[in-house]
């Protein structure tokens, strides 16, 4: 029984396979329940990050991603050091209290240095007033800590898959994709202190509801302070479009992506989970059910807008054309609308990091 599944205070494998398989009222009586649990344990404040995509230059060739190194179709971009500084001050002024700069993947010494130079740029805006978010793919732990001690203090970095042969199956099988790297490089953030998130795609093909479970367990066991999680949205130019006709519809991987927020928003109540900007390419309200499903954080883009077209990750990605200052109002409406509430000029930090810094220092 459902209800007796939602009672329980410890979600075993089972009980999560059984949850992502509610469909009509008992899935809504899982949202209800993520719902409440966010509410009591937080609060209903949205954390935002403005999102930097300072590069689609990239060394890995995942097989699902438009900015994969091997589609020649895509214009290569890098913004100057500058430029990634005129974004951060602008989330400074729209009240944005965090700013998240993510990037195709780059090891070479002159982008680490680079990286390490806007750190300090950033951080000398208004005293330190904006948190600074990294999402720069695999580096060394020498690299990670460079970036820590130079003021970044979050890092995301997606699993993609917790299971190591599904994740063979979206990346290329080569040392630059290795899986047991990439699990390294979360340790490693784990270990220098950063507020680690992670997360996966829903409704790759492939992919099982035992694999989902999975994926929730580990972000629990790797105890992150933060996951992301959104629908596969298959890319034309990438190898994994040809499995478009075997994964879950558009609505199904909606729903599917609602229930994993859901179910881990019940087994670890106070990390900070994003309603994924893929939620709402796939529907208009996707990003606002995000929330309603248990999401506490949004990324609204501050990508210079002459270089969106050439970020896309997925197709027809949401809010492209949109200028910053336009999705500003617009998400302080939408998420008054559904009883949430903005925080501005905070860092907005995982409640359940915080706890456990002060619990170990
Ligand atoms: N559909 C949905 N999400 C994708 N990502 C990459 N390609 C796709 C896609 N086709 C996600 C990955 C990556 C993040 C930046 O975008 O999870 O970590
Ligand atoms: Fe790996 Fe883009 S090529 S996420």
């Amino acid at each position: 029984m459902i209800q007796d599944i939602l009672k329980k205070s410890v979600l075993e494998k089972e009980d999560i396979v059984h949850l992502l398989a509610t469909q009509g009222e008992e899935m809504k009586m899982l949202l209800k329940k993520a719902l409440e649990t966010k509410l009591s344990r937080l609060d209903n404040r949205i954390h935002l990050r403005g999102l930097i995509e300072m590069s689609n230059i990239c060394r890995k060739s995942c097989l699902y991603c438009g900015v994969r190194s091997d589609n020649r179709k895509v214009e290569r971009y890098t913004l100057s050091e500058d430029e990634v500084v005129e974004c951060a001050k602008l989330a400074h002024k729209l009240g944005y209290g965090s700013v998240a700069i993510q990037s195709g993947e780059r090891n070479d010494a002159a982008f680490v240095e680079s990286i390490t130079r806007i750190l300090h740029r950033i951080k000398e805006i208004d005293n330190g007033a904006l948190g600074v978010t990294l999402s720069l793919g695999e580096q060394s732990e020498d690299v990670y800590r460079q970036w820590f001690e130079a003021g970044a203090h979050r890092y995301l970095l997606r699993i993609e898959s917790s299971n190591e042969e599904l994740y063979y199956k979206i990346h290329p099988h080569d040392e630059r994709h290795d899986f047991h790297k990439r699990l390294a490089c979360i340790d490693s953030l784990l270990r220098i202190g950063y507020q680690t998130g992670t997360g996966v795609m829903v409704g790759l093909p492939f992919q099982t509801s035992e694999i989902l479970a999975d994926d929730l367990l580990f972000f629990k066991e790797k105890d992150v302070a933060m996951v992301g999680m959104g629908p596969f949205i298959p890319h034309p130019d990438t190898p994994l479009y040809q499995y478009s006709d075997q994964i879950p519809t558009i609505e199904e991987r909606m729903n599917l992506t609602l229930k994993m927020i859901a179910i881990l928003r019940l087994m670890m109540p106070e990390i900070n989970m994003v309603a994924a900007t893929a939620n709402q390419t796939i529907d208009p309200m996707g990003r606002e059910k995000a929330i309603m499903a248990g999401a506490n954080v949004i990324m609204p883009n501050l990508t210079p807008n002459e270089y969106r077209e050439d970020y896309l990750i997925y197709p027809d990605k949401a809010c492209v054309s949109d200028k910053p200052e336009e999705c500003f109002s617009c998400l302080d409406i939408r998420m008054k609308a559904i009883g949430h509430e903005i925080l501005y000029n905070a860092w907005g930090d995982s409640v359940a990091f915080t706890k456990k810094k002060a619990a170990t220092t």
